[in-house]
């Protein structure tokens, strides 16, 4: 089973990625957590070239968030599911159509097939998005911002919209969660989408 965590900048996904794991395993299950950009060596240096390096032109940016997530898919993710893991991520391909695509108005459309390409068509069972508003993440989120996280609240708001569209368009894979709720709330409501996918504990061997 393969579950990713999406959502603005601020909206508590880390959160709830943690408590998911630690229930999942509490069930028996191995669950594997990462996230993107990162989660490899050549992941953690696209991160730092692509968060927190200068000026970085729109169309080498989504080519760098797709570079990280194909080489991610490859080394992590898959054998992982291969070897029977839940895998839970910290954002996932929809959070480049977000950003890149809607955010940064390189097309929607376009960015969601370069990311599909790059990640071989592995799609997540269920995708989480934490929704609060762009006044709200930037509350959150202090002072420090990353060179994302430093775009006007217009550009977090286009990509907030951008969330909430593509799971209007598709309710059976995602779940969107009201982000000002507190947390052990939102955790109840992401476990029982996930037990209704099915994750009982696997049989054990007599
Ligand atoms: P991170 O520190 O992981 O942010 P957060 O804790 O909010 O998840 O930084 C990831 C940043 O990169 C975040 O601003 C979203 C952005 N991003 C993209 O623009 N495209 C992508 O494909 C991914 C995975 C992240």
């Amino acid at each position: 089973m393969f579950i990713a965590f999406e959502g603005g900048d601020g909206a508590g996904k880390s959160t709830q990625v943690r408590l998911l794991a630690d229930a999942l395993r509490a069930r028996g299950r191995e669950v594997l957590v990462t996230r993107q950009p990162g989660g490899t060596e050549l992941g953690a240096a696209i991160r730092d070239l692509v968060l927190h390096g200068d000026h970085v032109s729109p169309r080498a940016e989504a080519l760098l968030f797709a570079a990280d997530k194909a080489h991610h898919v490859d080394l992590v993710i898959r054998p992982a599911l291969a070897a029977g893991q839940v895998v839970v991520t910290d954002r996932y391909t929809d959070s480049s159509v977000a950003y890149q695509g809607a955010g940064r108005d390189l097309g929607a459309d376009e960015v969601h097939d370069l990311q599909m390409w790059a990640v071989d068509s592995l799609v997540p069972d269920l995708t989480v998005v934490v929704d609060v508003s762009p006044e709200e993440g930037r509350r959150r989120r202090g002072e420090v911002h990353d060179r994302l996280e430093a775009e006007a609240d217009a550009f977090h708001a286009s990509i907030r919209e951008h969330y909430l569209a593509m799971a209007r368009g598709n309710p059976q894979r995602y779940l969107v969660l009201d982000g000002t709720r507190p947390p052990d709330e939102l955790h109840a409501q992401v476990l029982e989408r996930v037990e209704a996918l099915g994750i009982e504990a696997p049989a054990v061997d007599p």
